[in-house]
């Protein structure tokens, strides 16, 4: 039996829940979310979000810095949309109920790298819990929508599953909802929806060192890419220049804003070394910090550097960062007085699912929204807290052009059961957990903040090793969030490395030793 919505939901972050509570108003909504609601990226988001609300500020500046960041590659409307209906979006979340950190009267507003005005609302250093507490109690009080919390979305219904042959070129292409696990009752559910709306969030677990909790391994991407969509840009991938070094803290984020409040870095001999790699000093944006901090590491064989803000006041620092303050001592280190050690971490992908100024992607009923999504904002790197903004802009655009979607077809009656003939429950689980390391350690060595072309080759060939294995094990077994988180990591880690391959220059986030320099005859989107 098929559960059918007119408006399925995949992901439960900003980008999910804000769609959501706009479409609900129009029909039945069904949310499903691998985990508890609250566990996204979202959550885990400290600096805030951007947006021109200072007299002082203008859009042009910030189209500027986002351009600017984007090194070349952005698409201007893109920005233009973003950057102007940002400041209403904002002010609606908190009218909604988000508590934004406060200053007399208006919005206290944070700096960071490469913004040149402060324009960063927050509230204090956990913003993404603050918005995933005040969208989550709007979306349970909301009689139109239910949440399937521990469901894992396997594949996107299309043509496909109702034996037609679908290419990648083929422009009619029609996304009918999901085939869902449900984790606790361990059978695969059909969930059938006029529109579907990914919104699944990054990847940044295809990599050993991440900012991202652990649903961020790239489900939906992967989803796309198999349901043949277009999808653009995987080659830039941010790291996050500042992770707490820590072998117990699972390379928690040390935000950007402490850097914006005045922290600086230093090498292991106490100098500080921003101010020789760029004019900006530890404010440049997080590309040019990531790689000053790696070459300080490859030059001088240690482990980490340090961030510094322990010249300020202690009580500005515990108000402005209680989260980071607390975190950092639970491992031994007090801001106030001490040094973190700090390495870069992969943190956001700036490529996904391409979608155009409404969220649509190439696949009819197929909308995408948030970090999952291309939209063209980001271009060859994103300006930090551009993305909580972008995902927030996107899901209310795509409103209407989902409804006249919607309104438009008819729900599909059926569609054949998840077929799982054939598989029984694996016993060798070490066989995944193996790979699963192994692909992440690969990523990290060989397709990280510098890339060469022998190192792509080398990733390319682990890769596809790990690829025929998985898929030789996944063929004789039954469903599994694990087994299958696995199958998505390495279709997007396949899919990064072979965009690298194609950039034959340095842009933005992709650098390449062999290529160093920025071509402008080479200035072109990449796309699947
Ligand atoms: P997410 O919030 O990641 O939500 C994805 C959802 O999809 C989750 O609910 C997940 O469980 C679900 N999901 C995934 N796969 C499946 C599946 N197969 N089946 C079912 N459900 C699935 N950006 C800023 O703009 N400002 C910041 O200050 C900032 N700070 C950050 C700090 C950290 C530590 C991190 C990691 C990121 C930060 N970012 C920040 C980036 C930003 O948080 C994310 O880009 C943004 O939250 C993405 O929102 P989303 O809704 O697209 O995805
Ligand atoms: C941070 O707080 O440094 C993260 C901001 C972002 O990723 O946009």
């Amino acid at each position: 039996m098929a559960e059918k919505f007119d408006f399925l939901v995949l992901g439960s972050g900003i980008a999910g829940l804000s769609y959501a509570l706009n479409v609900a108003e129009h029909g039945t909504v069904a949310i499903v979310t691998k985990k508890e609601s609250v566990e996204s990226n979202t959550n885990y988001a400290q600096g805030g979000v951007a947006a021109v609300l200072a007299p002082t500020d203008s859009y042009e500046s910030h189209i500027q810095d986002t351009l600017t960041a984007g090194a070349g590659l952005c698409d201007p409307d893109a920005v233009e949309v973003v950057v102007r209906e940002g400041p209403e979006r904002v002010l609606e979340l908190a009218e909604m109920g988000a508590e934004f950190t406060r200053q007399q009267n208006s919005f206290h507003l944070g700096r960071e790298g490469g913004h040149s005005a402060n324009r960063i609302v927050h509230a204090a250093d956990t913003t993404g819990r603050e918005i995933e507490r005040a969208l989550l109690s709007r979306i349970r009080a909301h009689r139109n929508i239910q949440v399937f919390e521990y469901h894992f979305a396997l594949e996107l219904i299309t043509e496909h599953h109702i034996g037609q042959h679908v290419t990648r070129l083929r422009p009619d292409i029609h996304c009918y909802g999901a085939y869902v696990l449900d984790e606790k009752a361990d059978v695969v559910k059909t969930f059938l929806a006029k529109v579907t709306l990914l919104a699944t969030g990054g990847s940044g677990r295809v990599y050993l060192h991440s900012t991202n909790p652990s649903i961020a391994t790239g489900d939906g991407v992967a989803m796309a890419y198999r349901a043949k969509a277009r999808l653009e840009n995987m080659e830039f991938v941010q790291f996050h220049p500042t992770s707490l070094y820590h072998p117990d803290a699972d390379s928690f984020l040390i935000s950007e804003a402490v850097r914006g409040d005045g922290a600086v870095l230093r090498n292991m001999r106490g100098e500080r070394f921003m101010p020789h790699y760029d004019e900006r000093a530890e404010l440049a944006p997080r590309d040019i910090v990531a790689r000053a901090i790696d070459d300080q590491l490859k030059q001088s064989g240690d482990n980490h550097v340090w961030l510094d803000i322990s010249h300020k006041p202690s009580n500005e620092i515990l108000e402005h960062f209680p989260n980071i303050y607390e975190t950092c001592k639970k491992f031994g280190i007090d801001i106030t007085t001490d040094p973190i050690p700090v390495v870069p971490a992969a943190h956001y992908q700036c490529g996904g699912v391409k979608t155009d100024l409404y969220g649509r992607t190439s696949i009819l009923g197929l909308f995408a929204c948030g970090e999952v999504a291309c939209t063209g904002l980001h271009g060859a790197n994103r300006l930090a807290s551009n993305s909580l903004l972008e995902a927030l802009v996107f899901s209310h655009r795509a409103i209407g052009p989902s409804l006249d979607y919607a309104s438009s077809v008819s729900k599909r009656e059926v569609v054949p059961d998840w077929d799982d003939s054939g598989t029984e429950h694996p016993h060798e689980w070490v066989l995944v957990s193996a790979n699963r390391d192994e692909l992440r350690r690969v990523m990290w060595n060989y397709v990280g903040i510098v890339r060469s072309t022998l190192r792509l080759e080398r990733a390319a060939r682990r890769t596809k090793l790990l690829y025929e294995e998985t898929e030789d094990f996944y063929r004789r077994s039954k469903v599994s969030p694990a087994l299958c988180e696995l199958r998505n990591m390495i279709a997007v880690a396949y899919l990064i490395i072979q965009s690298a391959s194609m950039r034959h220059e340095s842009r933005g986030l992709h650098y390449i030793t062999d290529y160093p320099h920025t071509v402008e005859e080479e200035r072109r989107s990449t796309l699947v």
